[in-house]
């Protein structure tokens, strides 16, 4: 791969200033935060920018590593760390002191299979500290509807993608944080009937 095939996705583009507003406050106080799903680690890139506060450990699954490291070659960032190689179902690749007080995943749960994002959440529950925060960024259903139109079209290209891949119910969502000792404390609406939810791990 070279550098004009880095991955490059428009939407983290579009979506990357809306998100980093929201988040920003939510991640005042935090130090240690772990990306799940880093894709083409444009969201990464742009929040170790602009919170050098925060130390920004991105991950994902294998297939994805030469892309995010390449991309991650772009630019010194003392805070921004090489990609952990992290399949959710898998053990997490992370020491017992990884102090992490933050996490953040963006257009992962509707890509990720159910049991995937089950263990999505136990890997949530057991690896980030009490008193953390959680945010999660994508699209959701309430009470099994979609928001819009344009929701209800993307979930049939989902499906016709990977049938495993759907919308998720965000009371499906709250509930799977919720047996891990995660309260919602937020649910921010977000550009392109996308949602922000934000948890702290209690
Ligand atoms: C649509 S991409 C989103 C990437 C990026 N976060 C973004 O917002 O553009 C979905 C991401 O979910 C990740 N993913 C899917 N299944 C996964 C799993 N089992 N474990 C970890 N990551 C997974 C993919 O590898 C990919 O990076």
């Amino acid at each position: 791969m070279n550098i004009n095939q880095l991955p490059f996705s428009q939407a983290c583009e579009n979506n990357k200033a809306p998100i980093l507003d929201v988040i920003r406050p939510l991640f005042l106080n935090s130090t240690h935060l772990l990306e799940i799903g880093t894709g083409t680690a444009q969201h990464a890139v742009h929040f170790a920018q602009h919170l050098p506060h925060l130390i920004w450990q991105t991950s994902d699954q294998q297939g994805y590593l030469e892309g995010i490291e390449m991309r991650l070659a772009q630019v010194q960032l003392m805070n921004l760390r090489q990609p952990l190689a992290l399949d959710v179902t898998q053990t997490w690749p992370l020491a017992k002191q990884a102090n992490i007080d933050a996490m953040f995943t963006a257009n992962t749960l509707h890509i990720m299979a159910k049991e995937m994002v089950k263990a999505f959440f136990n890997g949530v529950g057991e690896h980030l500290q009490s008193q953390g925060q959680l945010c999660i960024y994508g699209p959701f259903n309430y009470e099994g509807n979609y928001t819009s139109e344009s929701n209800a079209r993307f979930d049939i290209w989902l499906a016709e993608q990977n049938p495993q891949s759907a919308i998720r119910d965000i009371e499906w969502i709250i509930q799977l944080a919720k047996e891990q000792g995660l309260k919602l404390m937020a649910d921010h609406t977000m550009p392109a009937n996308n949602r922000l939810l934000h948890f702290i791990k209690m």
